[in-house]
């Protein structure tokens, strides 16, 4: 069992932004090493077909399962909306996902029972969050915006800039009429834009960022399972290792941007020999 104890996490999104999950659970359990794909050949996810996302969440699956990987988080809510649920009986290792960690927490944050949630058109569309948020809160009104142009903002860089402001402005318009006191960020870029977000909606408004309660769920999940690393980290060479499908160098730079670790390790692969 120590072997598997030692073993890394694995973690995909379709690029950068399943780096903020990453981040979060290197907050809230360092002692884990993580292996995270980016799929930056194939970004963006969020307006590919369920069908095509199943299809790469398989060969990333067997990719990280080259690595060794004890379990997978899912650290896209596009995937996490339409490809978890039919991968999951697949798989021998625990896998969980971003979009069922983010719908318990924001059922519980709501007072007004009134849920917004922002993400990318085939999350919005899914209807997972609903769904997920009614089996914790049935009479729950959930108001959905996709908010597309949010992605490739904050992967140039323009989290704080005014061409930003307005857009967000003109996607939340309806959200900030429509009396919902709770938010969730369902996207894994947006917690990048949280403050400008936060500044629009209001101080009323609770925002929810699922990134961070996955961590903790997958903490549990591996004390359950009796597969949490209770040594450090600190004996591996490198403890958190990144495999790209494009592009490492633009990877780099944003990951160095947003991690509190020194990015060092970053590979290109061919996802599609799996
Ligand atoms: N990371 C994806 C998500 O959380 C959004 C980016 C994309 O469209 O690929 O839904």
């Amino acid at each position: 069992m120590q072997n598997l104890k030692e073993a890394p996490i694995g973690v995909f999104d379709s690029g950068v932004g399943g780096l903020t999950v990453a981040r979060e659970i290197m907050r809230q359990i360092p002692q884990e090493r993580i292996v995270y794909f980016g799929d930056t050949a194939r970004v963006p996810y969020g307006s590919k077909s369920t069908d095509t996302l199943i299809r790469y969440t398989r060969q990333i699956i067997r990719f990280l399962k080259t690595r060794g990987v004890k379990a997978i988080v899912v650290a896209c809510n596009t995937a996490s909306a339409v490809a978890l649920e039919a991968v999951r009986d697949e798989l021998d290792i625990p896998i969980i996902g971003v979009v069922r960690p983010g719908a318990k927490v924001a059922a519980e944050a709501t007072r007004n029972k009134r849920i917004g949630i922002i993400g990318t058109e085939t999350t919005v569309n899914s209807g997972m969050y609903v769904k997920l948020i009614q089996e914790h809160l049935p009479e729950a009104e959930v108001i959905g915006k996709a908010c597309p142009l949010f992605v490739p903002l904050v992967e140039e860089g323009w989290t704080k800039d005014p061409v930003t402001e307005e857009v967000a402005r003109r996607y939340l318009a309806d959200l900030q009429k429509s009396d919902i006191d709770t938010l969730i960020l369902g996207c894994t870029h947006y917690p990048l834009l949280r403050h400008m977000v936060g500044d629009i909606m209001g101080e009323q408004v609770t925002l929810v960022n699922p990134a961070y309660e996955t961590a903790l769920e997958l903490r549990a999940l591996l004390e359950r399972e009796g597969i949490a690393n209770d040594g450090e980290n600190k004996n591996f060479e490198n403890p958190y290792e990144f495999f790209v499908s494009d592009l490492a160098e633009k990877f780099k730079t944003f990951a160095s941007s947003i991690l509190p670790c020194d990015v060092t390790s970053i590979k290109k692969i061919n996802i599609e020999e799996y």
